[in-house]
């Protein structure tokens, strides 16, 4: 039986009613909750279409790595209903649109480097005829040598990044002096995002040289630059508007800007609007995923299974260019300690390069990648210590005294102890424990599992001027206020959070507060809404704005009722000063009629962070969410098939902004975590085409895979030591490494097979075959330990026959 977690719907509960926080806190419903279900949010695809809008589409490259050396577009020119034919030549300004890195082209400049990239856009009056006729060009290629997984490119030691190496102690000595020593290595598989919405915009041609455009991006300010930067136009004549996406799971933060160049191309070119919306099959082919990693560890520890040292290798594959992938294996080498203290330690970091496309930012941002190294070797140690996974887990936990990381951040806040004590108790982890050790005894076929691990996710952009944000916030005279921001709605619910934060902060209803559509024109130089930093940036700028307006309401109701400004409170939609008490609406009208100013913008930097990439120490976390599940699975050992019978979450989320919100996030992270390490498969060709492009071939987690019992709760009276908004802590990626928990229990299952005595590696995703895979070795394994016993044992009865009396 499902059990769905109590959530307080009311609008007001009692408790919070007169608290300081006023609405915030409150599980006030997404603003767009009744417009999702009813179908009346508007997408890009949902807007009325300008006049004469055309239809974009590109061509895609058939080779994995080759020189264009011809390309014939006359038939793609003459098809019915063609507009225009644009190629790189036709770029009036620049090519290169890598992100953070050049590498790469709008369109393809005489190379490609991946199957699906594009090589020329197409613009006509339909979709349907775009489509076709961009299927029409006549390419010759000359192939060149390319390399498809992480372990071709460390083979021919290819890299779009140099290597990065974070080290702390003389972890050398601490291995070699350690009492026990451990060496493995994981495959851990990529993912595709699967946003429900796939990647569109709309660009408007504006009456200068410049364009408006509707994109579904969590970058607005970049969709804007990198625009006006190929239209070779300066950034203020290109504006970009994101009203919501359909999901962005990171998928959307540079993956949407490509598509906007190119239609803002055609736009220019044709001076007409040009829709570009990808097919769910193109969406796959030519967008970045998930990295998928190689990793390695060599760890020492003692009899208690503490870690004394560790050396771990990372390895990702970024694909054809750097994107976003240096700061994405930079939070893999961040993260691989996870929740532990790993003593002295050395982390290495590779970018590797592959002839496939381009692989970005996906919820974790590369930290779930790195953490499953340290997860595999928790199991590895209790497997060969003959201990509880849990008790190895626990003991390792950072804590006062073990506290400093790799990369020499502190750990401050120690949560993850208490919570994952209390998570044990809840979860009744010891009696189940028991229960399934005697179940597996009694049963040859199916094998029950079940595994409790933790999550310490560091919080801040590592890169350090993106920590900054801004909004604005206007009241009008009716009292209504309207707040704009630099973050983007993706169905997170970050626009109803700071919306509670405006409403908290003037103590009005949230009823009078409006969030309207991201716009780089009025919110500039935004940062992604990424790295789950949303509601803490742009909820801090918001509350800067608003009280620049109080002050200078403060400042207005003491002249006018002749007491101190420090006298004037904000309360029950009323301004109170001394013995007068004033309706919101008719104080705010009052104010204007006063000349005072009723609007203000309003800026937030995240504090006391600075990470020095040279020595590769630092602060580079504002501070942590911690979070742990207990997962518990049955596997078919005959067929490798399973199900997850129970998970049970508790997730800190400090003092929250919104439970109903918060726990919706916990549950769809956990969901999408456990699905990329269980049945989320990506399989390319040897020669690099991706043959999981579309969801008959690609599974993504269905109602039926979820926990058959899912019970999640929010770690209380925990708020944030750091000064946060209202002392929150973000929850959009932090959960979703929770998933690991699934895949431990399936190893626990796995291990059950041989008495718990052989750690068999798993490689994710833990798909049925290779759960399969990894019994059918624990058996072997099991086999020969019995025929060494048996030879053994015969060894020794010989000796004794043999020994002399
Ligand atoms: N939740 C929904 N519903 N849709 C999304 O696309 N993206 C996740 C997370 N939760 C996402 C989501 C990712 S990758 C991030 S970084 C954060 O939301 C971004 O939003 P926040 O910073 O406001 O939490
Ligand atoms: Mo999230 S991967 O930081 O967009």
């Amino acid at each position: 039986m499902r059990k769905l977690p109590e959530i307080d719907r009311t609008p007001n509960p009692a408790g919070h009613a007169n608290s300081a926080r006023g609405v915030a806190g409150n599980s006030a419903m997404h603003d767009s909750a009744w417009k999702h279900v009813r179908g009346e949010a508007r997408y890009i695809d949902d807007m009325p279409e300008p006049e004469g809008v055309l239809h974009a589409a590109v061509g895609h490259s058939t080779h994995a790595h080759a020189k264009i050396k011809s390309m014939d577009l006359s038939a793609v020119r003459a098809f019915p209903g063609v507009v225009a034919v644009l190629t790189v030549d036709d770029v009036p300004g620049h090519i290169d649109i890598g992100p953070v890195f050049p590498g790469d082209p709008v369109l393809a400049n005489g190379l490609v480097e991946h199957v699906g990239q594009p090589l020329f856009a197409v613009a006509a009056t339909s979709l349907r005829a775009a489509r076709q006729a961009a299927r029409q060009a006549k390419v010759e290629y000359e192939p060149l040598d390319h390399a498809v997984t992480v372990h071709d490119a460390l083979e021919k030691q290819l890299f779009v990044r140099p290597d990065h190496t974070q080290q702390r102690g003389d972890f050398e000595k601490a291995l070699n002096e350690s009492p026990h020593r451990l060496q493995g290595a994981i495959n851990v598989g990529g993912q595709e995002h699967f946003y429900l919405e796939s990647q569109a915009c709309l660009v408007e041609p504006s009456e200068d040289a410049g364009v408006h455009v509707h994109t579904s991006s969590q970058h607005p300010s970049e969709v804007q630059t990198l625009v006006a930067e190929v239209l070779g136009l300066p950034i203020h004549e290109v504006t970009a508007e994101v009203r919501r996406m359909g999901g962005g799971f990171g998928g959307k933060e540079t993956q949407a800007a490509p598509l906007a160049c190119v239609a803002a191309l055609l736009a220019r070119h044709t001076g007409r609007a040009v829709k570009y919306r990808l097919a769910r099959y193109d969406d796959m082919v030519q967008t970045g995923k998930r990295h998928d990693f190689y990793n390695t560890y060599d760890i020492g520890f003692d009899d208690d299974g503490v870690l004394q040292g560790a050396d771990i290798m990372v390895a990702g594959r970024c694909g054809y260019s750097p994107d976003l992938s240096d700061a994405i294996v930079d939070r893999a080498m961040f993260h691989s300690d996870n929740a532990y203290s790993l003593g002295p330690a050395r982390v290495t970091g590779h970018r590797c390069k592959t002839h496939t496309v381009s692989n970005t930012a996906f919820r974790g941002f590369g930290g779930p990648q790195g953490m499953m190294t340290i997860e595999m070797a928790m199991d590895d140690i209790a497997r060969h210590l003959g201990q509880d996974p849990l008790d190895i887990r626990k003991r390792n936990l950072y804590r006062p005294g073990r506290d400093t990381t790799h990369y020499g951040q502190v750990v401050e806040q120690h949560v993850l102890a208490e919570l994952m004590e209390k998570l044990e108790i809840s979860a009744d982890y010891r009696k189940r424990r028991e229960e399934i050790v005697t179940f597996n005894r009694d049963n040859p076929v199916l094998k029950r599992g079940i595994a409790l691990t933790p999550v310490k996710f560091g919080i801040s952009f590592t890169v350090q001027h993106l920590n900054q944000a801004g909004a604005l916030v206007h009241i009008y005279t009716d009292g209504s206020i309207l707040v704009n921001h630099g973050g983007t709605e993706m169905g997170q619910g970050l626009y109803i959070k700071v919306a509670q934060v405006v409403a908290a902060a003037f103590q009005v209803d949230l009823e009078r507060i409006k969030v309207t559509s991201t716009r780089t024109d009025k919110v500039p130089n935004t940062s992604p809404t990424a790295a789950s930093s949303g509601s803490d940036l742009n909820g801090m700028a918001a509350l800067d704005a608003c009280e620049k307006i109080k002050a200078n309401l403060a400042d207005y109701a003491a002249q006018k009722f002749g007491v101190d400004a420090s006298e004037v409170r904000f309360a029950n939609n009323q301004v109170i000063a001394g013995e007068h008490a004033v309706d919101w609406a008719e104080f705010v009208q009052g104010a204007y009629t006063a000349r005072i100013p009723l609007f203000s913008s309003g800026y937030y930097q995240t504090p006391k962070i600075h990470y020095d990439r040279n020595t590769g120490q630092g602060r580079p976390f504002y501070y942590y969410a911690n979070g742990a599940a207990c997962s518990e699975v049955i596997v078919d050992t005959l067929t490798g098939e399973y199900r997850i019978l129970r998970s049970d979450i508790l997730h800190d989320v400090g003092q929250s902004l919104n439970p109903a919100i918060d726990i919706g996030q916990i549950e769809g992270a956990f969901i999408q975590g456990a699905g990329w390490l269980t049945t989320e498969e990506l399989v390319y060709a040897d020669d690099g085409r991706l043959l999981s492009n579309g969801p008959a071939t690609y599974k993504i987690p269905a109602v039926s895979d979820a926990p058959l019992d899912f019970r999640v709760s929010l770690l209380e009276n925990s708020p944030n030591k750091e000064a946060t908004v209202f002392r929150s802590k973000a929850v959009g990626e932090p959960p979703f490494m929770l998933g690991m928990s699934v895949w431990s229990a399936l190893r626990d299952a796995v291990a059950s097979v041989a008495d718990y005595r052989h750690s068999t590696p798993l490689d994710t995703p833990a798909t049925p075959e290779r759960v399969l895979g990894a019994v059918t070795r624990t058996q072997e394994w099991l086999e020969q330990q019995r025929a060494k016993d048996t030879a053994h044992k015969g060894e020794k009865e010989g000796n004794r026959k043999g020994a002399p009396a």
